[in-house]
């Protein structure tokens, strides 16, 4: 029986697996002209996928309660009555959270799955890879011998933001949430420091020590006490990517914090939001790039993958808890 999984209703605070239902769909799909008919391979589940199951405006609407969810997905075309699609493709796009479903190909991309494992295509050469690429590039700007701070850092966009400051001759800071985290963003991800935020007492000490000429690019993947804590350490003309606020996505009332403006001033700092899907236009040069320091072995990902289609509630809920390193994605 074909199967989808539902938001059940809005999460208050911390999502858990009552939010979630399971339906049992017509396993005897056919298509039309135009049409494909996919069966998902990998599901991609991602902290902003928490922002849609409430019903807040933001950049892509929410959820609809009792239906799908939806998120990146790489999967084999089973049937094609679509001239861009053959049977035996995979595409890669966003999809809806089912074994099998029928699609108008609209907005898919096909995949080439000798240039890197189909898995792949959810995170390095997939959305995160993008993310981490442009996000440093169009708003950090880095230059050779700055100091980057990257918050979330082994997690799938702040793993690739830290190495591609280190492949650009930056100093490389991460912030992480375990000791065993902090030891993988030095000896596989080729950081200078990691800061483990949970047994740190000190944040703003900490990162003064780690970046002793203060933090001229800040990535910010989490926001909250870690990012006022970076604040205090930027210098003049310090450039900060407000990427995401995965600590705040659960708050229900609007989170308080050091207030940014005095530091901005002080220092002419610039922080702007980055939403990846902005800089579309850019994707292929950030693609071509990524790929090439993939194949030069100067650029390495980890994945942490969960199997079947009905874990894929509970890796959600696992990546949010900080349970992942590297990207978080289920094998169906
Ligand atoms: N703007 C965009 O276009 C865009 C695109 C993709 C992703 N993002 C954002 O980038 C961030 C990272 O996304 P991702 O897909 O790479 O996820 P990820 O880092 O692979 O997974 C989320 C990580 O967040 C950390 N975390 C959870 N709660 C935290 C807290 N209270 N304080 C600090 N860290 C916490 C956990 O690691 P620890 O063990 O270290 O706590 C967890 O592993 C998210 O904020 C996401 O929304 C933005």
């Amino acid at each position: 029986m074909n199967k989808s999984i539902n938001l059940k209703q809005r999460p208050v605070g911390t999502p858990t697996l009552s939010d979630f239902e399971f339906e049992e769909l017509d396993d005897n799909l056919t298509i039309s002209d135009g049409e494909i008919l996919l069966e998902s391979n990998y599901i991609s589940v991602d902290p902003y996928l928490r922002g849609r199951m409430s019903d807040a405006k933001s950049y892509v609407p929410p959820f609809k309660v009792g239906e799908p969810i939806s998120s990146g997905i790489v999967a084999e075309v089973l049937e094609s009555k679509n001239e861009k699609f053959q049977k035996g493709d995979f595409v890669t796009g966003l999809l809806e959270w089912k074994e099998q479903q029928i699609s108008n190909g609209e907005d898919l991309q096909k995949i080439d799955k000798s240039k890197a494992p189909l898995s792949a295509f959810l995170g390095i050469v997939g959305m995160t890879g993008l993310t981490a690429y442009l996000g440093l590039h169009e708003i950090g700007k880095p230059q050779k011998g700055e100091t980057l701070v990257v918050s979330g850092a082994a997690g799938a966009v702040g793993s690739v933001v830290g190495q591609i400051g280190k492949i650009l001759g930056l100093h490389v800071i991460g912030i992480a949430g375990t000791d065993e985290k902090i030891e993988i963003l030095k000896s596989e991800f080729g950081f200078d420091h990691g800061i483990n935020y949970k047994t740190t007492e000190d944040m703003k000490s900490a990162i003064e020590a780690a970046a002793p000429n203060g933090v001229d690019i800040y990535f910010d993947n989490v926001g909250g006490p870690i990012s006022d804590a970076v604040l205090f350490n930027i210098n003049q003309f310090a450039r900060i990517i407000n990427c995401g606020a995965i600590s705040v996505y659960n708050n229900t009332e609007i989170p308080m914090g050091v207030a940014v403006q005095p530091f901005l001033v002080k220092n002419s700092a610039l922080m702007q939001g980055f939403i990846v899907s902005n800089y579309a236009d850019k994707f292929p040069v950030a693609m071509k790039q990524l790929s090439a320091w993939l194949g030069e072995g100067k650029l390495t990902y980890k994945e942490t993958i969960v199997e079947g289609f009905e874990n894929t509630p509970q890796a959600f809920l696992d990546m949010m808890d900080g349970k992942n390193k590297g990207k978080m994605i289920v094998k169906v």
